[in-house]
């Protein structure tokens, strides 16, 4: 079970404090899944002539961060699924706050489904034989689009992909996206980035022990192990993998060229030191750090050793704003 599952997990700062995917973004994955080169990027346009996608479907919803951008370009029904009942219950309040605000297409359906991402098929099924008093087991495969933001660290890499293939229109009418961010940089301090991967990661006193394997690996590397396999993979064809990482290591996807950045998922945010450690706040090994620390005396807390060496070695306080960017990869395919 991921810390996200757990009930005194906080769905609401989740939302307030992670950072969320660019226009730019969804941009670029409408382009492609409507096979668009260069369509009007005026964003009012956009939503009104783009045509729209029949059924989407976001695994690992959480609050719905991926899936909400693309709620004006949905026609019939999205499908949200999570294994954490907070964020599932979270997506639903998010969902319907967004239609409401925005004043989206009233026919839309939605459906929350409880679970591992691993049994979709499975969980998909159920749905139809409850909608439904003669189902159709067939009927799962015939999504427009896929995404899954943030979370396929913690699915199994192989039968994701046979998942996905089994989900998507054929024909190359349906389009898998998968995408994430990790590690923020600060931008111009490295002494910062430092401190960060000590805290994170290096000392055993702090997070580092407390992540969950493989899933962190595989985010810190970028979905490298997926990507390679979506890469090779024939049921998929058009396959595109973007890495982005501002910290400047060119074999991980540093651009040098500015014209190769409007391909990248690029996520930057100036925000005060406070704000950054609410955001590692919402780490899911900061949860399980805090449960294994609670009320043990002698220890540090690792959120005020955070902000201590930030003091001390470059004169932050909470009301400094920095700016940071985070590591960030893509990967768009469509079925064949
Ligand atoms: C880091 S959050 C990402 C949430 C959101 N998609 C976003 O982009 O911010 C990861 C989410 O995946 C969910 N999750 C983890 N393992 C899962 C699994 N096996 N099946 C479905 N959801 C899972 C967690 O409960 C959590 O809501």
């Amino acid at each position: 079970m991921t810390s996200f599952s757990d009930p005194s997990y906080s769905a609401n700062n989740y939302l307030q404090f992670r950072p969320t995917y660019p226009t730019s973004f969804y941009n670029l994955l409408l382009d492609y899944h409507f096979q668009r080169g260069s369509y009007s990027k005026d964003e009012d346009q956009y939503v009104t002539n783009t045509p729209k996608l029949d059924k989407l479907l976001d695994l690992g919803c959480g609050p719905g961060e991926g899936s909400i951008p693309l709620l004006p370009h949905v026609n019939k029904k999205i499908v949200a699924n999570d294994m954490s009942p907070v964020m599932l219950e979270n997506v639903q309040q998010n969902y319907k706050l967004t239609v409401e605000t925005y004043a989206i297409n009233a026919d839309l359906k939605f459906s929350f489904l409880g679970g591992s991402a691993d049994n979709i098929l499975q969980l998909l099924e159920e749905q139809e034989r409850q909608d439904h008093e003669t189902h159709s087991t067939d009927d799962v495969g015939d999504f427009d689009m896929v995404i899954s933001a943030e979370t396929v660290h913690w699915l199994k890499p192989t039968r994701f992909l046979d998942n996905i293939s089994k989900l998507l229109k054929g024909d190359q009418l349906g389009t898998l996206a998968y995408f994430g961010y990790v590690d923020p940089v600060f931008v111009g301090f490295p002494e910062a980035d430092a401190i960060y991967d000590e805290i994170v990661y290096e000392s055993g006193m702090y997070l580092g022990p407390y992540w969950q394997m493989p899933g962190r690996a595989r985010l810190r590397a970028l979905y490298r192990e997926l990507n390679d396999l979506l890469l090779k993979d024939d049921r998929f064809t058009d396959t595109i993998v973007e890495y982005y990482d501002p910290s400047g290591k060119i074999e991980d996807g540093c651009v040098t060229d500015k014209s190769e950045l409007a391909k990248k998922m690029v996520i930057e945010k100036e925000m005060t030191i406070g704000d950054f450690l609410n955001y590692a706040k919402t780490f899911s090994a900061a949860l399980k750090w805090a449960q294994a620390n609670a009320g043990k005396g002698g220890v540090d807390d690792a959120f005020e050793v955070f902000e201590k060496k930030f003091a001390d070695k470059l004169g932050w306080t909470l009301d400094t704003k920095v700016k940071v960017s985070w590591k960030t990869v893509y990967a768009f395919a469509r079925k064949v």
